[in-house]
């Protein structure tokens, strides 16, 4: 029971990484990020990764990150469930966010520079791009609360569940994506 709660914890943890990529889906459209500039001949980024979508992303994360922390405060004030006070707690949501969709970035930039065209699957990048993204960035603002949750004794229990459910959920989502008609394909 007390193994399956540290696992869990890293899924609730992380929902602020989880998040912000579907909302860019939705939230997506208008002036691509790099205004269709290109780089040695390639889109820096190209027109998948919009101002709208990160935009939307970040702000959907954050406010998730916001009711969460409510929630928490509710049934633990004292530690948040894991966000420890609210000024960390907001500092670390906006980090998850942010960097999530700042992996989401790289992701498409080395896409680009393989010649992988925008929307063509590159299988383990697309899946864990975000997540890459989200633990690096907070591992340098916060590297004792990631240490702390994901790393040491059994919390890396907490990761290893990140890592086996990051691309199921992204499969799924995908594919409701697509179902929705907000996604021209299922991956
Ligand atoms: N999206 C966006 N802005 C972002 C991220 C995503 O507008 N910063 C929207 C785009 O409509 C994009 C969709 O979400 O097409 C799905 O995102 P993703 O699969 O990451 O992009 P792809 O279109 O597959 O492009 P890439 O090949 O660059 O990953
Ligand atoms: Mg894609």
């Amino acid at each position: 029971m007390d193994l399956l709660y540290v696992a869990l914890s890293g899924l609730w943890l992380m929902l602020p990484s989880l998040i912000p990529n579907p909302a860019a889906v939705i939230f997506g459209g208008g002036p691509p990020i790099d205004f269709g500039r290109s780089f040695r001949g390639k889109r820096i980024l190209g027109d998948g990764k919009t101002w709208l979508g990160l935009i939307g992303g970040v702000s959907a994360g954050v406010s998730l990150g916001l009711i969460m922390l409510m929630i928490a405060f509710r049934f633990d004030p004292q530690n948040l469930w894991g966000f420890e006070s609210c000024s960390r707690g907001f500092g670390i949501i906006f980090v998850l966010s942010f960097g999530s969709l700042l992996g989401d970035m790289g992701g498409s930039f080395i896409k680009r520079r393989l010649g992988i065209e925008r929307g063509a699957k590159a299988p383990v990048l697309d899946q864990y791009d975000f997540l890459v993204g989200s633990i690096l960035l907070v591992v340098i603002f916060y590297p004792d609360w990631f240490i702390n949750h994901f790393i040491i004794g059994e919390h890396i229990l907490s990761l290893i569940t990140l890592i086996i459910a990051v691309p199921i959920l992204h499969r799924i989502v995908n594919i409701i994506g697509y179902k929705l008609g907000k996604k021209s394909v299922p991956w």
